[in-house]
């Protein structure tokens, strides 16, 4: 009989993890339903749900519905990114890659030595972080301008109780009734700041410190902000981007797909079929981008900013 290797026996302990993680898992779900159903029933549950019913009220003169530039907007973030999460993936998973990028020392960046030679899948992930951070101001100006920031800012403290009302509808499946056109959930919302005013903050501040345009000569300034901290918090906020979209395209789809589709890509609150038909576009674009991002046809790209060698 041929003895166990390490790689079958660590193939053999995942096995047996997955044997017996799912059904604890499945059984994790039952109870956290029960028990949140018992707790809805409650004349205590029943009398917190009135008080909080899941939604905070929004300021006084705040907007009703979605602008057609936030539907852009929106589709522009959703391809970039798409597109950085790949990338990064890449920059991290690569053993070989499939060429090298040095900048001409032109831009509006210049450096006294000579630029750092980075991989074609790094230019590419910082290529494409430009054109999100870009879109990230536009977007952070039209929201500040136009009062759409007070959908997804949390203006008062009963947004975390109402937070917890929504948790117990979602968890005792009788989820909160959406009204995404006029206010989002208190669940929703939070959700939504933490992606845009934290995630998205931090993907960049640990980004940029990775980078080549960080000043190297800053003793006190990387003692103080070392490179391994960057490093260690990145691919964590990619984690929480991939798991963030996946609930989000979930729950989007799930709570009256043809209305919310509406809202963010027909700037309407119809029930027709216009928004889904704009959203199938958007995703075949999304493919077709996914599909030509390679090697060749991203090196005469690169090429236009810097010298390209294999
Ligand atoms: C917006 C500004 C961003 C900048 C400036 C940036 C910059 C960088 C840089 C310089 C690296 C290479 C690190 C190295 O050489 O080891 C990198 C890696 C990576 N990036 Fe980004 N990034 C940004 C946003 C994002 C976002 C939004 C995501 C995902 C949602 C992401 C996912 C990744 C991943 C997964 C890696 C590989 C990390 C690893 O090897 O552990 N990045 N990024």
């Amino acid at each position: 009989m041929a003895t166990p290797t390490k790689k079958s026996r660590a193939g053999a302990v995942r096995k047996s993890r997955l044997y017996w993680g799912v059904p604890v898992a499945l059984v994790g779900v039952v109870l956290v339903v029960l028990l949140a159903r018992w707790l809805v029933g409650t004349p205590a549950g029943e009398s917190f749900l009135a008080d909080y019913p899941g939604q905070s009220e929004l300021p006084a003169g705040a907007p009703v519905g979605l602008p057609a530039w936030l539907g852009w907007q929106h589709f522009l973030n959703g391809f970039l990114l798409l597109l950085i999460i790949r990338s990064g993936w890449q920059v991290r998973t690569t053993a070989r890659p499939s060429g090298h990028w040095t900048r001409n020392n032109k831009g509006f960046i210049r450096t006294k030595n000579s630029p750092a030679t980075i991989t074609l899948e790094l230019w590419f992930h910082l290529f494409l972080d430009v054109l999100w951070i870009l879109n990230g101001l536009v977007f952070a100006v039209l929201i500040f301008t136009t009062g759409q920031w007070m959908r997804i800012v949390p203006t008062s403290w009963d947004i975390f109780p109402n937070a917890v009302s929504a948790a117990l509808q979602y968890a005792s499946l009788d989820w909160p009734t959406e009204n995404g056109w006029v206010n989002y959930n208190a669940l929703q919302l939070l959700s939504y700041f933490l992606t845009v005013f934290i995630a998205a903050p931090l993907a960049f501040a640990t980004g940029i410190r990775m980078s080549g345009v960080w000043p190297k000569k800053a003793p006190a300034l990387n003692r103080a902000y070392p490179l391994e901290l960057a490093r260690a918090v990145h691919y964590p906020v990619m984690i929480y981007f991939v798991i963030f979209i996946v609930i989000h395209v979930f729950l989007v789809l799930a709570t009256g797909a043809l209305r919310n589709l509406n809202h963010m890509y027909a700037a309407s609150d119809g029930e027709g079929l216009l928004g889904l038909w704009i959203f199938l576009a958007s995703v075949a674009v999304m493919a077709g981008a996914w599909f030509l991002a390679r090697p060749i046809f991203l090196r005469p790209i690169a090429a236009l900013m810097g010298k390209v060698s294999r």
